[in-house]
């Protein structure tokens, strides 16, 4: 949407240097600055910026990017509110948003304005003169003045029209805040009238504290208990975390979340000075709230209410955030209690102590099935393997899913290949396919070092590029990325367009690409000698390549002389032989060889 020529002036009229000692503090490091990493814990700095290529990279868990990139990962703004950003600090100007999406935007700010307007106007009731009763409850529930600002909180009074007259002083249509979810029509005589009458009111907020929709609690045992903002424009339900906005730099910085169910278990952890938590609000999780999530961190700690309610949402939570590849503890409160009772009664301390008392998965659900069904016999072991299959079965990591069954096998008495073969019936479970785009944190990238050398050998000059296209080519290269890289700095070489890894960034949305440029980008100064470079990496892949073959076709042979098919046998015996007299020809004779 935003020409690549407008990308590149705004980069060019950008400092990194710059715009990162503005959120860390930077220490001159030879040619680069350093700083502890933002993006993972560390005591001693690997995260580098260069003035140079205008670019970051942290060698101790590869986060890497240019301006554009940093914004959006530190700030998680996306690509666009990050180019926005950088050219209003440079002084550019974008191009107006087509008529579509800035009608969009604009719907969506209306709807944002008249909830927050709604929100002051709640606020006000709050403290104002018939706020009595509300406070008081508040006041019962242990919330302070402060904590009562600081998450907005506020009384919706026991009228009808209180709200929609007090907003349409303001200036704002009944239609919007209809499409906010704040009014409802009667039928029959067409009145408007307030959604939220007689409650305490909790907004919910989204990543930047503009508010979605409401929370409306009854200050006494009627029912519905909540009320709740129904799906608008701009709010879709199991799509935010409650709070995430206030919690989204302890959570980075603790490197784990603690995860609760309700408005009054956050903000109560809160008050009590445990700042890494969010509440999923009472509904089942999702894999877009733990896509936010895992932008922070990997790490869970549920704590969810000490009943059969809990127990079966801490459940069903464990087994999608496995799924998700996050790594899951569960913290168990005394019967009856949730986070909110807890902490008032226990404090900050009792809290910490019931998470260093944290399960492990594993651990946690076998609790819960031994209480269900007899480990004695062999009708409950069956039930129990049963019941523990769909959780392994979700474990992306081989190993640590070995351990478990090796575990389960031992804990129940049972062989562990029969666990297996049960673990194999298992149908796997296809809610990913349809759960959406969800953005990787960071991660190490695993790229063959000698791939990513020939990268940086790219960046350095547009000869190199062709030499690798024209000399190795690209089909032995295992990393997509690295492919994809190359051809677009060889296309820009061609187009006579600037090929900078700052620059180069920004031709891809893809953040893992950036991440790959911005490690190649700071290996370069590394290279000495850059012809032989160039033949070593070369020789190293072509060696790779050729070993994975060669090993491939002993394990064929192994394969057919098994099945009893010599023909086959000689048949690939002979093309094994060949390969060899030409990796010898190649000088690849040292090829590694397994057995
Ligand atoms: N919830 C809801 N509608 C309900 C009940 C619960 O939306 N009828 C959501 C609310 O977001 C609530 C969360 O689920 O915060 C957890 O439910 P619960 O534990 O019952 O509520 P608490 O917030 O703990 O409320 P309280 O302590 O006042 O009972
Ligand atoms: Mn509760």
């Amino acid at each position: 949407m935003i020409p690549n020529e407008l990308i590149d002036r705004i980069l060019d009229k950008t400092d990194v240097v710059e715009l990162i000692a503005a959120y860390l503090p930077l220490k001159k490091s030879g040619q680069n600055f350093k700083a502890c990493c933002p993006f993972h814990e560390e005591k001693t700095p690997s995260f580098m910026v260069s003035p140079a290529k205008q670019i970051y990279h942290c060698f101790g868990c590869g986060a890497g990017g240019n301006a554009i990139g940093f914004l959006m990962n530190y700030e998680k703004m996306d690509f666009i509110e990050s180019v926005r950003m950088l050219a209003e600090k440079a002084g550019l100007t974008l191009p107006q948003l087509s008529k579509g999406v800035s009608e969009k935007n604009s719907f969506a700010e209306a709807l944002y304005g008249a909830n927050d307007s709604a929100c002051k106007f709640y606020q006000e009731n709050l403290t104002g003169r018939r706020g009595g009763e509300a406070y008081g409850y508040f006041v019962k529930r242990g919330i302070t003045e402060r904590t009562a600002k600081l998450f907005r909180l506020g009384f919706a009074e026991n009228f009808w029209q209180g709200l929609i007259e007090h907003l349409k002083k303001q200036g704002l249509s009944p239609d919007v805040l209809k499409k906010a979810g704040l009014i409802l029509q009667n039928e029959k005589t067409g009145n408007w009238y307030d959604r939220f009458r007689n409650r305490i009111m909790f907004p919910i907020f989204d990543q930047r504290a503009r508010i979605l929709g409401f929370g409306a609690r009854a200050m006494d045992e009627s029912l519905p208990k909540y009320l709740n903002s129904p799906e608008t424009y701009v709010y879709k339900k199991g799509t935010e975390l409650y709070g995430l906005n206030f919690s989204k730099e302890a959570i980075r910085k603790q490197d784990y979340v603690i995860m609760v169910e309700g408005y009054f278990d956050f903000i109560l952890l809160y008050q009590n000075e445990i700042r890494n938590v969010v509440a999923t609000l009472g509904t089942a999780l999702t894999t877009e709230q733990i896509g936010k999530l895992k932008r922070f961190t990997r790490n869970v700690i549920m704590v969810y209410d000490a009943d059969k309610a809990g127990e079966a949402a801490t459940l069903r939570g464990m087994d999608l955030l496995i799924a998700e590849e996050m790594n899951v503890r569960i913290a168990i409160l005394p019967k009856g209690a949730d986070p909110d009772s807890f902490v008032r009664r226990e404090s900050k301390a009792g809290v910490v102590k019931v998470l260093k008392e944290s399960y492990d998965l594993f651990d946690y659900k076998m609790s819960v099935l031994l209480a269900k069904f007899k480990a004695g016999d062999a009708r409950g072991k069956a039930r129990i393997v049963d019941g523990m299959l769909p959780t392994l079965s979700k474990i992306k990591n081989a190993v640590l899913k070995s351990a478990y069954l090796k575990k389960l096998s031992e804990a129940l008495e049972v062989d562990e290949e029969s666990i297996r073969a049960e673990l194999k019936k298992v149908k796997p479970d296809f809610s990913r396919a349809f759960s959406g785009e969800v953005r990787e944190g960071h991660r190490r990238i695993e790229s063959n070092l000698a791939e990513v050398a020939l990268l940086a050998l790219a960046l350095e000059s547009g000869r190199f590029a062709e030499k690798i296209k024209n000399g190795l080519g690209f089909e032995p290269f295992k990393s997509e990325a690295i492919v994809d890289i190359l051809k677009k700095i060889i296309e820009l070489h061609r187009d006579s367009k600037k090929v900078t890894a700052a620059h180069l960034m920004s031709c891809f949305a893809d953040s893992a690409n950036g991440e790959i440029i911005s490690e190649a980008a700071s290996l370069a100064h590394t290279i000495d000698d850059r012809d032989k470079a160039l033949e070593d990496c070369f020789r190293h892949i072509r060696k790779h390549t050729l070993t994975e073959t060669l090993n491939n076709i002993r394990f064929k042979i192994k394969d057919a002389e098994r099945s009893c098919d010599f023909a086959k046998v000689n048949k690939l015996v002979v093309e094994y032989n060949e390969l060899l007299k030409g990796e010898r020809a190649l000088g690849l004779n040292n090829a590694q060889r397994g057995s």
